[in-house]
């Protein structure tokens, strides 16, 4: 009996795995040759918005030999009423082994593991305010093959933390790989709940919270996830949050900083620091692809 992999959170992968998956990334990064894996049968379900997700896990699959279906919101029968549950077995029944879900509610990916029918691995796009793994990967996978020390790095995240799934599986993993501290810093009704445990320290404003940082991981206005009163006028945000060249000055002389995208210029982050030499953004979006390719490939190794 094969086993059969999901990749949900970053909870649910073990060390081992997850030491392969950001080698493999990096390596194929350097240029090492995918796997081929023409057998692999996979279908890019976005029921949510995406350019970076849907078109990096669109070119993993064509490096490996992959056949590849994508479906959007729009082209979907869960517009008429079927379930996703429905949706997954149809897929399956059509010798889809693979599902990459994007979905705009918080725990959609999770839910549907139960209702998954044998042999169709299902991985988590990204969910509401949730989970987003295989961005939290890329971006480690990011951070190490720019020299990133994992046991002296000081990490902030500035932004809209609260409603970010990538702060939240970034924060789960770096913690993980041994970050020496992660901070997290934005407007007071954009932070997580202190009921929600997670291993932080909370900054109360810009200046301290980059003190002294390694990384500052931008994040937008979730606009979509946030009531519409309680968004922040954008030119407030980016007076009080906004992350610009005066602020790299406060943090550590190789300060990278990466936004998971899509970016808001002058708003989260300005132009200066999206463009500059301290900033990693074009670099994560070209590691999704290895990362991508790298979960393919681990994938379909079960058994
Ligand atoms: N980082 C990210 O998830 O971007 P997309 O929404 O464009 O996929």
């Amino acid at each position: 009996m094969h086993e059969t992999r999901h990749l949900i959170d970053i909870e649910g992968l073990d060390d081992a795995a997850l030491r392969r998956l950001l080698d493999r990334a990096q390596a194929l990064a350097g240029g090492a040759d995918p796997e081929l894996i023409p057998e692999l049968a996979i279908a890019n379900l976005f029921l949510e918005p995406s350019t970076r997700t849907r078109v990096s896990f669109e070119l993993a699959a064509r490096r490996i030999g992959a056949t590849l279906v994508t479906i959007d919101s729009g082209s979907s029968s869960i517009v008429k009423g079927e379930s996703l549950g429905d949706t997954a077995a149809t897929l399956r029944a059509m010798g889809i082994r693979a599902i990459v879900l994007r979905h705009p509610e918080t725990g959609a990916a999770a839910r549907l593991v139960p209702d998954l029918q044998p042999g169709v691995s299902l991985v988590n796009a990204g969910d509401g305010r949730g989970q987003h793994p295989t961005q939290a990967l890329l971006d480690a996978a990011t951070l190490e093959s720019a020299g990133l020390e994992w046991a002296t790095a000081r990490i902030v995240f500035l932004g809209d933390i609260r409603h970010s799934r990538v702060a939240h599986s970034d924060i789960a993993l770096f913690h993980r790989l041994g970050a020496a501290e992660i901070r997290i810093a934005g407007p007071e009704a954009l932070l997580p709940d202190p009921d929600e445990d997670l291993p932080v320290v909370r900054c109360m404003d810009r200046d301290s919270a980059v003190s002294g940082v390694d990384v500052i991981v931008c994040l937008r206005l979730q606009r979509e996830r946030i009531d519409e009163a309680g968004i922040p006028e954008p030119v407030d945000f980016h007076r009080q949050w906004g992350l610009a060249p005066e602020h790299l000055a406060l943090a550590s002389g190789r300060v990278r900083v990466l936004h998971p995208g899509p970016m808001n210029r002058g708003v989260e982050i300005a132009p200066e620091v999206a463009d500059g030499p301290n900033s990693l953004i074009l670099a994560q979006v070209h590691m999704g692809v290895h990362l991508r390719t790298a979960l393919f490939e681990w994938l379909a190794d079960a058994g």
